[in-house]
């Protein structure tokens, strides 16, 4: 509404008094939490050898986000049938805000970030992505900067523009058989997902940016080998995921998928690991491993607990600072670094052979 129209109102302008009195007290409120309780528990912070914040009696305190996963839109041109990131708003920060949060999470001890989605390259054709990972490598230093994507929006003008500050591009593959892919729903229209997939693969070679595949194990790839396709394609990881469910996301009244026609047995995955033990790249991420192993910021920069099986959003750091917003976040760090989360981040560190 014009700032005009809202002086014409009395109603309007009493509302907007209100509205400042309540974020003024909010404010003064949650500094006055976060100095009396310091954050999580405890009073002052200091961070030990391991990474974990300890107060003044040597008490594990918050969480520092070392390795973040910003959701930062959930609009995706592909159809997933599993898919446990849906487009359950259109909302997008400005791309100021987006920095500011990200600023925020480097402050906080943020080493690596990785863009996700939805489909991070569908926002502004992948400018709005390409300006995040530039400030991150450029501007915030960060060592690891990645992208996880379907892979059907990507075009060689933005490797020749960006490529430089990206370390890692993972695009995520359910299938070599195009028909599976349709049954699964990653795919747009008649497209081609392979042809991407090889394509985006000799691109990373090109740009120097290292290359990884995601894939779902579900009931329509279970029965598959891969293995032909994955050492011709060659990555540096090849993520292999247990179809995972989260309720309101693909299962449950509110959820825009129906995950369940999809899920599979601990034993079918652990059969599919073992049709494939000779690919050294692979790392397996059972449902277990999964659930709280992820740091997961949301489109308004929330963090997003999955402890219960739902995906429960925080306050956003952008009004409560990191550390009052991760404590909510159930992310389970024990979980992370058994899942191998800490592994060689920047492609400076990485012996690459191209
Ligand atoms: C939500 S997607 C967003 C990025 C991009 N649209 C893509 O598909 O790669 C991030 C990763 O989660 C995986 N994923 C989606 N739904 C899943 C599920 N139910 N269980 C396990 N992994 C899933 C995707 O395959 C992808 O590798
Ligand atoms: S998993 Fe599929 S539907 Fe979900 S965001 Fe990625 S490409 Fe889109």
């Amino acid at each position: 509404m014009p700032f005009s129209s809202a002086i014409a109102s009395p109603k309007l302008l009493l509302q907007l008094f209100i509205s400042t009195i309540y974020c003024i007290f909010e404010s003064a409120f949650s500094k006055l939490r976060y100095w009396t309780t310091g954050a999580c528990k405890g009073t002052k912070s200091f961070v030990s050898a391991a990474g974990h914040k300890l107060n003044e009696n040597n008490e594990e305190t918050a969480t520092i986000p070392t390795s973040v996963n910003y959701h930062f839109t959930r609009k995706c041109n592909y159809k997933c049938g599993f898919c446990f990131h849906t487009a359950k708003t259109s909302f997008v920060l400005p791309l100021e805000e987006a920095k500011r949060g990200l600023k925020l999470l480097k402050e906080s001890g943020m080493e690596k970030i990785n863009f996700s989605g939805g489909e991070p390259f569908l926002h502004e054709r992948g400018e709005f992505l390409g300006k995040l990972v530039q400030y991150c490598k450029q501007d915030l230093q960060l060592p690891s900067v990645s992208i996880v994507s379907n892979g059907s929006m990507i075009k060689e003008k933005w490797f020749q523009k960006y490529g430089v500050y990206l370390d890692i591009l993972a695009v995520s593959c359910d299938s070599f058989d195009e028909a599976t892919n349709q049954l699964i729903g990653r795919t747009q229209g008649r497209k081609s997902h392979l042809d991407n997939l090889y394509k985006i693969c000799n691109w990373c070679q090109e740009y120097k940016v290292a290359f990884k595949i995601n894939s779902v194990i579900n009931t329509f790839n279970t029965d598959e080998d891969m293995t032909e396709h994955i050492n011709q394609l060659n990555p540096v990881r090849w993520k292999v995921f247990q179809c995972l469910v989260i309720d309101g996301e693909n299962a449950g009244e509110s959820a825009l998928r129906e995950a369940e026609r999809f899920v599979i047995s601990d034993q079918q995955f652990q059969e599919f690991l073992d049709r494939h033990s000779s690919v050294s790249c692979l790392v397996p991420e059972s449902n277990e491993k999964m659930r709280n192993s992820y740091l997961i910021l949301d489109e308004y920069m929330r963090f997003l607990d999955c402890r219960e099986g739902r995906k429960d959003p925080s306050k956003s750091i952008l009004d409560v600072g990191v550390e009052q917003a991760i404590c909510f976040s159930g992310f389970d760090e024990k979980m992370f670094l058994k899942r191998g989360g800490k592994y060689v981040w920047s492609k400076a560190d990485m012996k690459l052979e191209w």
